[in-house]
């Protein structure tokens, strides 16, 4: 099943609740968080996530785009995040922090920028419930969709396959109609989608319509009936 993540981040942030009720229906909403020192751009913290989880029944997927990760992701899964996921090139201890996230009682993730190589994170990916693969640079919204990234997608699910992992591929940045089927060929089996889905006339159906194509071009694929 494919999974998709509206990013709250092209929704109205005066209206987070209601914008989370707009794409009922979607199987998480991803929560970009960013600390304008690890990407040139400022969100939301612990107390709005903290709020958002009590506000939606939808589970919250953050993606901390900040520096420290090791201090403050334990922090995100007490405030309610159901997954938390973490850059690979700003943690100093990755394996540490992911079983201090699962031990917390979340889905413990890991990103990689679009210049951060996936093979020398061959053997900590048992550590993981899933990796995230950043189809832009990360800081922005609405940015275009980074080609180039495909075979990196392709080669992180024949990791996933080799060691028979149980491991969801996230792809985040330029996911839209036009896009999304290149994503689920190579391999990814959630997809985040901000502008695509705040920017339609109907969220939730944009959802929908995103889920049918994404699930379309993975008809035959093995991973595609994981979860
Ligand atoms: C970018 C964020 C993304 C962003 C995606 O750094 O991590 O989650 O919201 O937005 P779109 O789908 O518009 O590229
Ligand atoms: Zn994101």
């Amino acid at each position: 099943m494919a999974q998709i993540n509206p990013s709250i981040l092209s929704a109205d942030f005066a209206r987070l609740a209601e914008e989370a009720e707009a794409v009922r229906g979607a199987d998480w909403l991803h929560v970009d968080v960013m600390d304008n020192h690890f990407v040139p751009n400022l969100t939301l913290g612990i107390p709005v996530v903290e709020s958002l989880a009590r506000a939606t029944a939808t589970p919250l997927d953050c993606h901390l785009m900040i520096e420290q990760p090791d201090r403050w992701a334990p922090q995100y899964v007490e405030a309610g995040a159901g997954s938390v996921t973490f850059h690979a090139e700003a943690a100093a201890a990755p394996v540490r922090l992911a079983r201090e996230i699962r031990a917390k009682g979340a889905r413990a993730s890991m990103a990689l920028r679009p210049a951060t190589p996936i093979e020398q994170y061959e053997d900590l990916l048992p550590e993981l419930d899933m990796i995230l693969i950043m189809t832009v640079e990360p800081g922005f919204g609405g940015q275009a969709f980074l080609d180039i990234m495909l075979p990196k997608i392709r080669r992180t699910r024949e990791l996933i396959s080799k060691h028979g992992l149980d491991l969801w591929l996230q792809v985040d940045g330029g996911v839209s109609a036009d896009t999304i089927e290149r994503c689920a060929e190579a391999g990814a089996d959630v997809f985040v989608a901000g502008s695509a889905v705040y920017g339609a006339a109907d969220p939730a159906e944009a959802v929908r319509s995103l889920r049918a194509r994404a699930e379309a071009a993975t008809t035959a694929a093995p991973w595609a009936c994981a979860h």
